[in-house]
């Protein structure tokens, strides 16, 4: 293994570039473990990075690709061997280190989190960081039962439904057994929601309106994967001691709100952050994701992508055109 095949994106003054380069593997300058990519996946952000860097990577050349998950190929951290099944999302890698759009990685062992028993590698980026950020969510959601002791969670409402985060969040949430609503701007897509486990479809254009300080109280727990007047909207609309898990700014990183959420209702707004999440926290989630996921359900929305059709294709997730999940299959 002297040389692989990675999306190499490049700055020279304002000519941004990406291309699918054959490259030795010197080029991997950080971490303490060495790992065979077997597969990465699509996120927002590996578009946004895709596209022109995003104002994520300060150093080019630069390897894109925000998760991976592999096989050990060397290891110097003693907490990893050749041979074991390993998952990477976050810790900025991809962004401030080489990422997992490349046949190889290099990353800092404490970053890994081995691949649970039950989980293939490729089931794994079917979920990837989207994934991975929907069941935070997912959990913190829970929470209301299961930390604050309250009230049985019933109406549950995720936004940006046919999104990455969105749909896996959907299909965790029906499988806890709550009835969830998606909000989509996807007029097409109601079936595709059913699918996943969304008993009811909300079209956007009613939520993404100015929000009254509060209105009907209709959810025990919302995922927002929009931010803005949706967001505004959601907190609004949400049960006494509701809790809203936000995550992401696909409409808007702005919110306008008014306290009366939070001291009429005491509804709680918990932020998501699956960059720095802790290594107990990943440990958790992923040993879980076999339960609260049904693969062959999932697999039905995922698209498996070679590294060309990234350089290729990549730009319509930044539009909102790309449903479910992309799987990148590096070795393609
Ligand atoms: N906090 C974290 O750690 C974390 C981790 C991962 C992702 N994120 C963030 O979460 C968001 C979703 O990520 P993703 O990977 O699921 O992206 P995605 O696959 O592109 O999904 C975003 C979805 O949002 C909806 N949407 C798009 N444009 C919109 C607009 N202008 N107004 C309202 N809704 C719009 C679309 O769903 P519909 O057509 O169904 O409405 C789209 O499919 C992004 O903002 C991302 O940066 C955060």
């Amino acid at each position: 293994m002297d040389k692989f095949k990675a999306i190499v994106v490049n700055q020279v003054e304002e000519n941004f570039t990406r291309e699918l380069q054959e490259v030795d593997i010197s080029f991997l300058k950080d971490g303490d473990v060495t790992v065979k990519v077997e597969y990465s996946s699509l996120n927002y952000k590996d578009g946004m990075i895709l596209k022109n860097g995003g104002k994520l990577v300060k150093d080019y050349p630069h390897i894109p690709g925000i998760d991976f998950a592999g096989v050990v190929e060397a290891s110097e951290d003693p907490n990893f061997t050749k041979g074991d099944k390993v998952i990477l999302t976050g810790w900025r890698v991809g962004e401030i280190y080489y990422g997992g759009y490349a046949q190889y990685a290099k990353v800092k062992g404490k970053f890994l989190v081995k691949t649970p028993e039950g989980l293939s590698n490729k089931d794994a980026m079917a979920l990837g960081t989207a994934g991975f950020t929907a069941l935070l969510c997912t959990f913190a959601i829970q929470a209301r039962e299961t930390i604050l002791l309250g009230e049985p969670i019933q109406d549950v409402l995720v936004t940006g439904a046919t999104g990455g985060v969105g749909s896996v969040a959907v299909m965790a949430l029906s499988k806890l057994g709550y009835n969830v609503t998606g909000v989509t701007g996807k007029k097409d897509k109601e079936e595709f929601l059913q699918k996943l486990g969304a008993s009811k479809i909300i079209d956007r254009s009613e939520l993404d309106q100015p929000a009254k300080p509060l209105e009907a109280a209709l959810w025990d727990g919302v995922v927002d994967t929009t931010g803005g007047q949706i967001l505004a909207k959601a907190l609004s609309q949400t049960k006494p001691n509701g809790i809203v898990a936000a995550c992401g700014l696909a409409s808007n990183f702005k919110l306008d709100t008014t306290v009366m959420p939070f001291i009429i209702r005491g509804v709680k707004l918990w932020g998501i952050d699956s960059v720095m999440a802790s290594a107990k926290r990943r440990q958790f989630v992923w040993s879980q994701a076999a339960n609260l996921i049904d693969f062959s359900v999932l697999n039905e929305v995922v698209q498996v992508w070679s590294l060309q059709d990234l350089i290729d294709s990549s730009s319509k997730i930044l539009k909102g055109e790309v449903s479910g999940r992309v799987v990148v299959d590096v070795n393609q």
